[in-house]
């Protein structure tokens, strides 16, 4: 299969790199690292994306760069970042991916458990996590053959 993983160099996205990529075509992408450069907060940095890698039977997504910290702490920096790089980056990469991926492919975008357990410092990842689930849950009725994963890690 050829799969494009977004968010390759990181702890998860290079394990889930290293499991595939010796029985597939793997594509690697992040802001600074890998095949080729994605900014996937950005909508206009994945259009330029995606007609460079053309068809593809799956999309990994294992990338965001949020910041945990209690909701009283945390800057508007952090919070805005948090917010544009997990979740609407994540959107994003659904959003704009599923054109190149074929029918009966693969997105899957990643969760975690903050979306459900209690835990203060992760305020605005919890609600990251809950939008995630939540847009992929609603998202999959309406992706015709596209099937819609989320992944979350404890
Ligand atoms: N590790 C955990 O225990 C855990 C638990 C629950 C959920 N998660 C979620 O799983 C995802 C990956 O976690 P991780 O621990 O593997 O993270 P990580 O080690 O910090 O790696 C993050 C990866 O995402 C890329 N990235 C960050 N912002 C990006 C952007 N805007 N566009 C494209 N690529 C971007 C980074 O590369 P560049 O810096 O080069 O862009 C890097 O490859 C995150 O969303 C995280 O919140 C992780």
């Amino acid at each position: 299969m050829k799969i494009l993983i977004i968010g390759a160099s990181g702890m998860i996205g290079r394990a889930v790199s290293d499991a595939l990529k010796n029985q597939h075509e793997v594509i690697t992408a992040s802001r600074t690292t890998g095949d080729i450069k994605v900014d996937m907060s950005n909508p206009a940095s994945l259009r330029e994306l995606f007609p460079q890698v053309e068809t593809l039977d799956a999309i990994i997504c294992a990338a965001g760069n949020g910041t945990m910290a209690p909701v009283a702490t945390m800057s508007d920096d952090d919070f805005n970042r948090t917010l544009d790089s997990q979740l609407k980056g994540q959107m994003n990469v659904l959003r704009l991916g599923r054109t190149v991926v074929k029918a009966g492919g693969s997105i899957t975008l990643t969760s975690g458990v903050e979306s459900q357990k209690t835990i203060p410092t992760t305020s605005v990842i919890s609600a990251v996590c809950a939008g995630i689930e939540a847009f992929v849950r609603v998202s999959r009725h309406s992706c015709g053959l596209l099937l819609l994963k989320k992944v979350a890690f404890a």
